[in-house]
């Protein structure tokens, strides 16, 4: 894990990264809904499900609310790691929407912001390396909720 003296320079370049991203993609909203849309179509029904006649909104909103997790990441891993365990069985046992679909959201947000720095920006691909992987296992982790098993047990 990184030192605490190492954070200022690790959110700087988290920053530098997300700015290479908005120099040659613009806006990831369109890009990241469009590939969640081709990899889980139950993804585009529970927007429409769920957003009171606006779906591309509440799209839009959740790649916002996704980004600022994968943002806060650095610096404040924590209140992630609370948001993401509160945050996933409410998803998935109140709105319906399961964890793959859950997760593919967080894993085509980082993949398309990594994928967009150029490959001799090492260093701050390597910092969103590590955000990805930070993320996709504190989902996995939230995944493990006895909540989240208690229901599977109920409905088989
Ligand atoms: C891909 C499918 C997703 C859909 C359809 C979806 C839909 C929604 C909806 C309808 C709400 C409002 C809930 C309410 O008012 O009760 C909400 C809230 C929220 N979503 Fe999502 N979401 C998705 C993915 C994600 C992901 C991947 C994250 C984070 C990485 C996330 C984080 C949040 C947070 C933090 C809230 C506010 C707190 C909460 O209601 O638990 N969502 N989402």
């Amino acid at each position: 894990m990184a030192s605490p003296a190492d954070l200022p320079a690790r959110i700087a370049l988290m920053e530098a990264g997300l700015e290479l991203v908005a120099d040659r993609v613009g806006d990831i909203t369109g890009p990241v809904v469009a590939r969640l849309y081709r990899r889980c179509p139950a993804a585009r029904a529970s927007f429409v499900r769920l957003g009171l006649g606006r779906p591309d909104a509440l799209a839009a909103q959740m790649v916002e609310t996704t980004l600022h997790c994968l943002m806060s990441w650095p610096g404040d891993r924590a209140m992630v790691e609370i948001t993401l365990r509160e945050t996933l069985p409410h998803h998935c046992l109140t709105l319906g929407i399961a964890p793959a679909v859950f997760r593919a959201l967080a894993e085509e947000t980082a993949h398309l912001i990594i994928a967009a720095i150029p490959a001799d920006c090492a260093a701050e691909r390597a910092v969103w390396e590590d955000i990805r992987t930070g993320i996709l296992g504190a989902i996995a982790e939230a995944e493990r909720s006895p909540l989240i098993a208690r229901a599977a047990v109920q409905a088989a």
